[in-house]
């Protein structure tokens, strides 16, 4: 067992660690430690240390991994690490496909049962609330009962706190159109605004981890999977392995959607790309393999 002096500069025995840390993040979660993100994952080790007052780096590096006694301490080593930016409507683009996916479902008659929708990496929600109100128009428009289902999935507890609470600060409302605004949500504070029952209950948010992922309610078939901003955290096979996976969960004539160029040009096999350049988006094809297998 190795003491570390906590004033000390920092030793071998450190960055050996900060290094251990790295791959225990990128196998645990996919995502990839960059180099400028390293002082922070130092910084952060240093504090709760501190905090701790655990001077056995390696000992807390064990402690941290077990999972039942170091639960707690890695999710929130996670949570501080992990970038969670978002915001309503984020891609314009990506949401107007889909506005557009639904009004041609609706209108074509399509739409025999409920449409069933995976928001990954959803962070604090509000790319799933987005989803939830486009398609709560799009249906409302077309003077049909809403009928859909949203699943949020994130690995950061926070974040699905924070969007099953489903309050948002008047700063976050600025992408949402003054109507969205006035329908789907009512006004719970000074400058703080809560996304409406009505759509809230389509909603159901559930922490997990894509890499491991067991719950039932992601293992059901869905008609669309929106992942956006997550995936660009990993490696490049990393990325066609969960998608290769995402495809087994979408049904056949499903889509699945991106964000740009979060693929490059590799066209998974089974899927079909569809929409415009500005949109990256496949359909699961009916026939079989399409796409590029390697
Ligand atoms: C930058 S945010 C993107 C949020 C939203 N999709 C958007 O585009 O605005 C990336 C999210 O992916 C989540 N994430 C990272 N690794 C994950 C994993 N292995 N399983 C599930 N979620 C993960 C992070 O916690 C974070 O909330």
């Amino acid at each position: 067992m190795v003491t570390v002096p906590r004033n000390a500069a920092i030793s071998e025995t450190e960055k050996n660690s900060v290094g251990l840390w790295k791959e225990a993040i990128e196998q645990r979660t996919g995502v990839k430690i960059t180099p400028d993100r390293e002082k922070a994952l130092s910084m952060l080790l240093d504090r709760r240390m501190k905090e701790l007052q655990c001077g056995d780096i390696n000992q807390y590096f064990e402690d941290s991994l077990d999972d039942a006694k170091g639960a707690q301490e890695w999710s929130g080593i996670i949570d501080s690490l992990l970038i969670k930016e978002t915001s309503f409507f984020r891609h314009q683009p990506s949401m107007d496909f889909v506005t557009d996916w639904v009004a041609e479902k609706v209108s074509e008659g399509e739409l025999t049962e409920p449409l069933w929708v995976w928001s990954l990496g959803c962070s604090t929600g509000e790319e799933a609330y987005s989803l939830a109100m486009l398609i709560e128009q799009a249906m409302d428009a077309a003077g049909v009962v809403p009928r859909y289902g949203i699943i949020g999935t994130d690995i950061s507890r926070d974040c699905i706190t924070q969007a099953r609470r489903g309050v948002y600060r008047q700063s976050k409302m600025t992408h949402i159109n003054g109507s969205f605004q006035e329908a789907y949500f009512d006004q719970v504070g000074k400058g703080l605004w809560r996304v409406k029952d009505s759509v809230r209950r389509r909603v159901c948010f559930v922490n997990s981890n894509v890499l491991t992922d067991q719950s039932p309610m992601v293992r059901r078939k869905m008609h669309l999977i929106y992942c956006q901003n997550m995936l660009i955290y990993f490696r490049r096979w990393k990325r066609r392995e969960i998608v290769n996976q995402l495809i087994e969960h979408l049904e056949t004539d499903g889509r699945l959607i991106l964000g740009m160029g979060e693929l490059g040009n590799w066209i998974p096999p089974g899927l079909a790309r569809v929409a415009p350049r500005t949109v990256q988006a496949y359909v699961k094809s009916r026939y079989g393999l399409q796409g590029d297998a390697g």
